[in-house]
């Protein structure tokens, strides 16, 4: 689109559709987002105050504008209101006031994101409600929102999202837009060295002696065992314990097929976990390991690693899980460090030029939060193309 556009950025977060809206020619004449955290790292990246709670705001205090943004908290409509009324079902949530602006507005364009759940979040009623309100107002809109990940854009994130689009067309809203992605890239076309810094990167990255001991046992272990693709989670606590009655049946499950693994590769565990001094001093989730590999590699060092709350995961090297919590920054095996700021940054299709927030904890946060920019951008483009299309017949 040459023309240039207006466009609010709503629960603006740190601005992944401001950078995809400005790449696209266009212009941010309001924002609002509550956490200080993000409201400062918006600042300074784009000169722009987006200190307001949205459910504060007068609709005409808005400016006129041709877009509308919004990656909105997804949360669950009052049945009270399905009943009484669709005109109260809303009220309450935070698509309330997407709603709201968009009756006064009447906005030409809508670019909503959210999370996969939100098609199945309440037995598939919240994303019927928000179709049926949109429509109410006047939206042409896909008969389902759009699901897309990085990594099918070639960005090595695995990362499902629903794109919500809409056009302002009240007299055509009943006709649905068709709109769909082709050449569309798998996991195994993806490759995370694509986005991974090859130099020395800051020591705070680089794992601790700790970690690579626990790494290199486990990595001792996936070579010395006969089993190379392992379908369930290794608990070394239950090799040799029986299930218990009480337990639930799929936790027996991986309990038994562990007393097996066992039984198969006994000489060379019980080495190993002397050699290990029976993983003492493993906390423990580093007691547990999965290997999600198949026999794609064959050491550990050679994949993705987690630290995760139910045990050590091991992937390969095509895609990144979804940028979430903290406290699993993934490990590149290779370089025996986690993931940085920077590289998460890349992940979301932010450029080297944006100004992370400067604690790490804040600014994976605030990443893991972020819409992915290409997804938005990506999507954006093909709504402003289908319109020419129509207008164009
Ligand atoms: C999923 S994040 C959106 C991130 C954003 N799309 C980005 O690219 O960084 C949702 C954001 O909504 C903000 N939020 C929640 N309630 C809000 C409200 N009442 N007014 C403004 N922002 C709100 C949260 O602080 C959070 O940063």
């Amino acid at each position: 689109m040459k023309k240039k556009f207006k466009f609010i950025d709503l629960f603006a977060g740190i601005g992944g559709f401001h950078q995809a809206m400005t790449q696209l020619g266009g212009e941010c004449v309001f924002a609002s987002e509550i956490d200080p955290y993000a409201i400062e790292t918006y600042f300074k990246n784009y000169g722009i105050n987006s200190e307001c709670n949205i459910r504060n705001v007068k609709v005409e205090n808005i400016p006129k504008h041709d877009v509308l943004c919004a990656g909105f908290p997804c949360q669950a409509f009052s049945k009270a209101g399905h009943q009484k009324g669709f005109k109260d079902e809303t009220k309450g949530t935070l698509f309330f006031e997407i709603e709201r602006i968009l009756n006064y507005h009447k906005t030409k364009y809508i670019i909503l994101e959210n999370v996969k759940n939100l098609l199945t979040h309440d037995h598939g009623r919240t994303w019927k409600v928000i179709y049926k309100h949109l429509k109410q107002i006047g939206y042409r809109l896909t008969e389902k929102p759009i699901v897309l990940s990085p990594h099918e854009l070639g960005i090595p994130q695995l990362r499902d999202r629903v794109v919500i689009l809409g056009i302002y067309d009240p007299d055509n809203k009943k006709k649905d837009l068709k709109i769909e992605f082709d050449n569309l890239k798998t996991k195994q076309d993806n490759d995370i060295f694509n986005i991974i810094e090859r130099k020395k990167v800051s020591k705070k990255y680089y794992i601790s002696e700790h970690e690579k001991y626990v790494l290199n046992a486990w990595d001792e272990f996936y070579n010395g065992i006969n089993d190379k693709i392992i379908g369930f989670p290794i608990w070394y606590d239950y090799f040799k314990k029986k299930p218990e009655t009480k337990m639930p049946n799929w936790k027996k499950e991986f309990i038994r097929k562990n007393n097996e693994l066992y039984k198969r590769n006994k000489d060379f565990i019980d080495t190993w976990a002397k050699k290990y001094n029976y993983l003492s001093e493993f906390n423990k989730t580093q007691r547990k390991f999965e290997w999600q590999c198949g026999k794609e590699i064959t050491s550990l060092w050679d994949g993705i690693i987690q630290f995760r709350p139910s045990g050590i995961r091991v992937k390969n090297t095509n895609c990144f899980p979804a940028l979430v919590a903290l406290v699993q920054i993934p490990i590149i095996g290779k370089y025996r460090r986690r993931l940085t700021v920077r590289e998460a940054a890349r992940l979301q299709s932010f450029p080297d030029a944006f100004v992370c927030n400067q604690c790490d904890q804040q600014a994976y946060k605030q990443f893991g939060n972020a819409v992915n920019v290409e997804v938005i951008k990506q999507s954006f483009e093909k709504l402003i193309n289908y319109k020419e299309e129509q207008l164009n017949e």
